[in-house]
């Protein structure tokens, strides 16, 4: 199944535990430290404040018709990033640009006000994802990451804007 930019449809749903071999071979392939497999069993089964969702092709075809996920936790008025990803074989599709709207769009819907996350400082194709969103540079944790030492660049969304984030996608 490929991903034609004219013919890409997604849409985007509740993270299920069905999901989960799908979802940590995405983590695997995307990150250099990836989350424990435990970790997405947690979210899904013991963090009431995890909010987690795919993003499934449409109409769903071949082996998983999942090519992105996203993390996010809501702790009161905050919106927290905890983990996101796009199947290399689907990037650059706004596949992530579509999981974050929805995201912060839900998370508005129940509260959410404003938002955070952390992004290493040579990862510039999320940087610039969360710049598209609003998302401001707003601070730097030095040598954060364990594997390679790099920086955490902390960002926030101060005003998340639900007419404007659609408007995006
Ligand atoms: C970062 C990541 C999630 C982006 O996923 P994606 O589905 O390819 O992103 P989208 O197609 O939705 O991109 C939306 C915007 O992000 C920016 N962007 C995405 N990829 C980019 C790239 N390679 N270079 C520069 N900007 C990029 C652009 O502003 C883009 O907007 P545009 O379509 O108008 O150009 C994906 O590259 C990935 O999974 N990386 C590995 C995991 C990771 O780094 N996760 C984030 C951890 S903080």
């Amino acid at each position: 199944m490929s991903c034609d930019q004219e013919i890409c449809q997604v849409s985007i749903r509740k993270m299920e535990l069905l999901d989960i071999d799908r979802v940590v071979q995405i983590d695997h392939i995307s990150f250099s430290l990836p989350w424990p497999r435990n970790s997405f069993i947690f979210e899904l089964t013991n963090n009431e404040a995890s909010r987690a969702w795919v993003a499934e092709m449409q109409p769903a075809g071949g082996a998983s018709p999942i090519v992105g996920m996203i993390v996010t936790w809501l702790i009161v008025d905050e919106l927290h990033i905890a983990t996101l990803a796009t199947d290399p074989a689907y990037r650059q599709h706004r596949i992530a640009l579509k999981l974050m709207v929805h995201s912060l769009c839900s998370g508005a819907q129940e509260g959410a006000l404003k938002s955070y996350l952390e992004v290493r400082r040579g990862n510039l194709a999320a940087r610039g994802l969360y710049q598209k969103l609003g998302y401001a540079e707003d601070g730097v944790r030095l040598r954060y990451y364990q594997d390679n030492h790099e920086d955490a660049i902390l960002m926030s969304l101060q005003t998340i804007k639900p007419d404007l984030l659609k408007s995006l996608v």
